[in-house]
């Protein structure tokens, strides 16, 4: 089984269907792109057969800008990063690289942006997520905030 990765533009007739997956995950709220500070958002969708069956939102934005703090400089621009907000797979479809294909496309895209690291945050209870951040090399830090941890994973420089 292949799933296609797609972007998927709220506009579309399949952007209802991934808002209902990511609402039977509890993750709807993190869909929409409500963020002041980022400089893009990414809605990813993962069809087999037409269905979708796995969603991932990434934002790119200046380290440290959700924090409020000062850009970090290098070569005289700031460090950007991948930052993912919403992650989940239809649980009939796990363990098939459907959530890896999702993060390698979103890994590829940053890095094409000049992006220097990804980043994402988890609760303690996500231990399907920290078995995939493991596999794929993440580093991790604990977060003060929700019981939870952040991974972190720098990227290739292009
Ligand atoms: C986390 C999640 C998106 C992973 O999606 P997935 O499509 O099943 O992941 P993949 O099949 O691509 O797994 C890639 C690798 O991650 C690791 N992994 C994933 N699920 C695992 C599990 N249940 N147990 C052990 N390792 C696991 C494995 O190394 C796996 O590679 P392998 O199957 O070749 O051994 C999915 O489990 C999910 O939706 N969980 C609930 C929501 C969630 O936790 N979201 C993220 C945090 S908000």
């Amino acid at each position: 089984m292949t799933a296609e990765v797609v972007e998927v533009r709220e506009w579309t007739g399949v952007y209802e269907e991934l808002l209902s997956l990511a609402d039977r995950l509890g993750q709807a709220r993190y869909i929409p792109a409500r963020e002041d500070h980022i400089e893009e958002s990414v809605l990813l969708g993962a069809f087999v057969e037409g269905r979708c069956v796995g969603f991932l939102r990434f934002m790119v934005q200046i380290i440290g800008s959700d924090e409020g703090r000062p850009p970090i400089f290098d070569a005289g621009r700031p460090l950007t990063e991948g930052f993912v907000e919403a992650f989940g797979v239809d649980a009939e479809y796990r363990r098939r690289g459907v959530g890896k294909s999702m993060q390698e496309w979103a890994i590829e895209f940053c890095e094409g942006r000049g992006c220097y690291q990804m980043r994402s945050r988890s609760p303690v209870s996500s231990r399907e997520n920290y078995a995939l951040k493991i596999s794929m090399g993440y580093a991790i830090h604990p977060s003060g905030e929700n019981d939870s941890y952040y991974f972190v994973r720098t990227l290739k420089r292009v």
